[in-house]
């Protein structure tokens, strides 16, 4: 059984591609009764209110909880026996060696994944050591590729995974309501500037999934002297490549910093 401690928005989205893709051996520990009931409602699940129960009860254990209390859970079931288990962290910023003191017996497997895993669009990247199987590795993609993509990458890498492709669809999105927000100072209605942003959106990432490159659709676009261009040039003028890395250098700062705090 796969088991889910903390069943908040990640978790909901990780366990429903997984619903969607067949697997319904899953069972969700969560601390409130209101969650609890919300999930069992909706996914037709079973649910409990303990941690020591799931892990009793699951051979893969996916630890969806705010890395900020992680601590606490080490402390609470530091007597529950997890030999043999698969532990598989999403936590932003907690790294591979703290999961690994705190799990002893088990196999730990760091995760970041995203929340268009709710649409089987994620976009999930794998950390192991060498102490991970391949079998228990294996096993682990299969289970991430039902809510999408899965890529296996080196730890030293995760920070700025995390920025991109974890943090990553607060960010477009955030540009997408900026479009639709300048959409309505130019005089359409909210709705219809919703669709506009949204499919072209989908549009954009269809073209770009064909294999299009991001700079060869710019000037696919941009016509010299065009609508485009006019647009690309405040984006240029104003500094916007060098405020998204700001941006980016932030969230990958942050993970660096959650990890440093749990001395991982
Ligand atoms: N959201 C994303 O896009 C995203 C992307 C990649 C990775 N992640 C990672 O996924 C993890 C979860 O994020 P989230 O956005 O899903 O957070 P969230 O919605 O706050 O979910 C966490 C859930 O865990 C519950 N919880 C708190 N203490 C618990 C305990 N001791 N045992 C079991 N459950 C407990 C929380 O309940 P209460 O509300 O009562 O505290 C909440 O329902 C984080 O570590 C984050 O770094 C998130």
């Amino acid at each position: 059984m796969i088991g889910f401690i903390g069943g908040g928005n990640m978790a909901e989205a990780m366990l429903k591609g997984m619903l969607a893709k067949g697997m319904r051996d899953v069972l969700v520990s969560e601390p409130r009764d209101d969650r609890r009931q919300h999930l069992r409602q909706l996914y037709d699940i079973d649910t409990t209110g303990s941690n020591a129960e799931l892990i009793n009860r699951c051979d893969v254990i996916i630890l969806a909880i705010k890395p900020q209390i992680v601590n606490a859970l080490a402390d609470e079931i530091r007597d529950v026996d997890v030999t043999g288990k698969v532990i598989i962290s999403i936590m932003a910023g907690v790294n591979l060696s703290y999961l690994e003191r705190v799990f002893l017996a088990a196999s730990v497997i760091r995760v970041m994944p995203n929340t268009p895993a709710l649409e089987q669009e994620g976009m999930s990247v794998v950390s192991v050591n060498e102490a991970v199987s391949e079998d228990v590795l294996n096993r682990a993609i299969e289970l991430l590729d039902c809510i999408g993509k899965t890529l296996v990458l080196p730890e030293a890498f995760m920070d700025a995974v995390t920025a991109l492709s974890g943090s990553g669809p607060g960010f477009i999105a955030y540009f997408v309501d900026s479009m639709i927000y300048a959409g309505e100072r130019l005089g359409l209605a909210r709705d219809i500037a919703t669709t506009l942003a949204v499919q072209t959106l989908t549009g954009t990432a269809k073209l770009l999934q064909a294999g299009i490159s991001p700079a060869g659709l710019v000037k696919m676009v941009a016509s010299p002297g065009g609508t485009t261009e006019a647009g690309l040039n405040v984006l240029n003028d104003r500094g916007a490549r060098g405020i998204i890395t700001q941006t980016l250098t932030a969230a990958c700062q942050r993970s660096i910093e959650l990890g440093k705090k749990l001395g991982g």
